[in-house]
């Protein structure tokens, strides 16, 4: 675990913003009210720094992130939109509504944020807060619902403190939110699809469409932060080459994932060894697991070893999600 923070509270004024940004652009967490709830926002960018969210938010497994950007220019730097996407971005934003889009392909948030998937949540908030932190961040912010995992979103900064403080650097208050529900999730990967109800009604979003939203396959809960992935969106990142968890010892010709200063035996005939931390810090191993996995997928071996991860802390997201990426399918 991480020594506790000091959180401040800031009224949402001139000097929050700028401070706000100073502790963004530092890697630090920085609660802030959008229309909807109030999010957790951490540098999109920053691997490290987003560890350390789903750290602070006591989440079990990494599930996607929303990322925030202040208006429809800076989403296309990260999304592509088709026709659909257009109509929906114009209608709507800013406003409660989160669109699932295909990543761009020089996309600079971070692969720990989407969980390795191909497709990205985006969103452009409407309060003013957040969109005076977002204009003068200048990046992406990700930031999901600002409440310990298993807990309600919060509506006001008190709810922020009472579940996260000590956990956090920053809270900006500025005040109740007006909205009180989290925004609606459409993704826009074929036919637009409903995947969280929320502040903006679905009515309002088939009259723009002039269809129905699809719905998603039944059995697809849309349960608070579980990973909202119909079948025709991939749930969680799955590499293509087999993965071999907890591994001792490396076979000639192998990928080695591993994980602190003593390396597994046999790494020395492994085809390409990355290490997602090698002084054993599970913040850093989970800031470098997707982009390693990749990196490794497309090295071209048979088969991926991984070493042992601690269980503790952010190591039991980090399992969960190598036992998923190693499910046969
Ligand atoms: O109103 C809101 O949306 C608030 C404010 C802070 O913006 N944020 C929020 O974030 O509710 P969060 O993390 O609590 O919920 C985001 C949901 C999660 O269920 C996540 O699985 C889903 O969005 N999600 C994110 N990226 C996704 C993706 N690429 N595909 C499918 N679902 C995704
Ligand atoms: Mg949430």
């Amino acid at each position: 675990m991480t020594a506790p923070l000091v959180t401040r509270v800031s009224r949402a004024d001139a000097a929050a913003v700028s401070d706000a940004v100073r502790c963004l652009m530092a890697g630090g967490l920085v609660a802030f009210p959008t229309e909807t709830v109030y999010g957790l926002g951490a540098d999109a960018t920053d691997g490290r720094a987003i560890a350390r969210l789903y750290e602070a938010k006591g989440r079990p497994a990494f599930n996607p992130l929303i990322a925030h950007v202040a208006d429809l220019a800076a989403a296309r730097a990260l999304a592509r939109f088709d026709a659909d996407a257009e109509k929906l971005a114009e209608a709507f934003w800013p406003g409660p509504l989160t669109l699932v889009l295909p990543k761009t392909a020089t996309c600079p948030v971070a692969e720990l944020a989407t969980a390795g998937l191909d497709s990205i949540a985006v969103r452009v908030p409407h309060h003013p807060a957040a969109q005076k932190i977002l204009a003068a961040f200048k990046r992406a912010i990700v930031a999901p619902s600002a409440n310990r995992s298993g807990h309600v979103s919060p509506t006001t900064a008190a709810h922020v403190l009472a579940d996260l403080r000590g956990r956090i650097d920053l809270i900006v208050d500025g005040g109740a939110t007006p909205v009180g529900v989290e925004s609606t999730i459409v993704a826009c990967l074929g036919a637009p699809m409903l995947l969280r109800p929320g502040g903006l009604p679905r009515d309002d979003i088939e009259q723009v469409l002039g269809r129905p939203l699809a719905e998603p396959p039944a059995g697809i809960a849309s349960e608070d932060e579980a990973p909202l992935a119909p079948g025709m969106l991939a749930s969680h990142y799955a590499p293509r080459t087999p993965l071999r968890l907890d591994a001792e010892r490396v076979a000639a010709g192998e990928a080695l994932l591993a994980f602190g200063s003593k390396l597994a035996a046999g790494s020395e005939s492994a085809a390409v060894v990355l290490n997602l931390s090698q002084r054993g810090d599970l913040i850093e191993a989970a800031a470098n697991l997707f982009s390693h996995l990749r990196a490794l997928d497309a090295a071209g071996a048979q088969s991926i070893a991984v070493m042992p991860i601690p269980r503790d802390g952010l190591g039991e997201a980090i399992n969960d999600r190598l036992a998923r990426a190693a499910a046969p399918r």
